[in-house]
């Protein structure tokens, strides 16, 4: 992993196995893992939920992408009586992993996390994000931002050249201070 602060917000960087081993991904529509029948959005996911080790605090991104990574954590929780707990970044995260049998925790109670999992809408070459086109990126921000690694969880098509073209920078405004 390398870090750096960018724009006063701490980032780590992190590549994932499935990239790393399978630089076809890039390009190709293909599933990349041994399962044919999963995307390479939910191979990514469920490589994802191996980094998460026993009795670690995890931040719980939001989207599509960790829907399969929050699966692969509730079936590790279920056979290997892995002793986690998560901080969801959204309510529909936090209504998920109640659902899939995830013990939750928020930042009052556990201000540090040990890992943070999320996904992205768009990733350059630089490793910057667009992130928040699911509606939560202040939490999101907050999140990682209370996490010793973050790891950051994509599919085909995320990747490009230039931030922003083809993805509109959200923005978020929260009613705190706004008289
Ligand atoms: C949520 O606010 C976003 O930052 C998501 O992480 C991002 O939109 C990725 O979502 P999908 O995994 O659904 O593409």
């Amino acid at each position: 992993d390398r870090a750096s602060a960018e724009g006063g917000f701490r980032v780590r960087k992190t590549l994932l196995p499935a990239w790393l081993e399978c630089p076809q991904m890039e390009s190709s529509e293909s599933p990349p893992m041994a399962n044919p029948a999963l995307s390479a959005k939910e191979a990514a996911g469920r490589e994802a939920s191996k980094f998460v080790e026993n009795g670690q605090v995890v931040g719980l991104g939001t989207g599509t992408t960790i829907e399969s990574f929050l699966v692969a954590i509730a079936e590790r929780i279920e056979k290997e009586d892995l002793d986690i707990r998560g901080v969801p970044t959204s309510k529909a995260t936090a209504e998920r992993a109640e659902e899939l049998g995830i013990p939750l925790s928020s930042l009052d109670q556990d201000p540090v996390l040990d890992l943070a999992v999320d996904g992205a809408d768009e990733v350059d070459g630089a490793f910057r994000l667009i992130k928040g086109g699911g509606g939560a990126l202040l939490r999101e921000k907050i999140v990682a931002n209370s996490a010793q690694k973050v790891i950051i969880v994509i599919g085909e098509g995320k990747r490009v050249e230039t931030l922003g073209l083809t993805f509109m920078l959200p923005v978020e405004v929260i009613p705190f201070g706004n008289q």
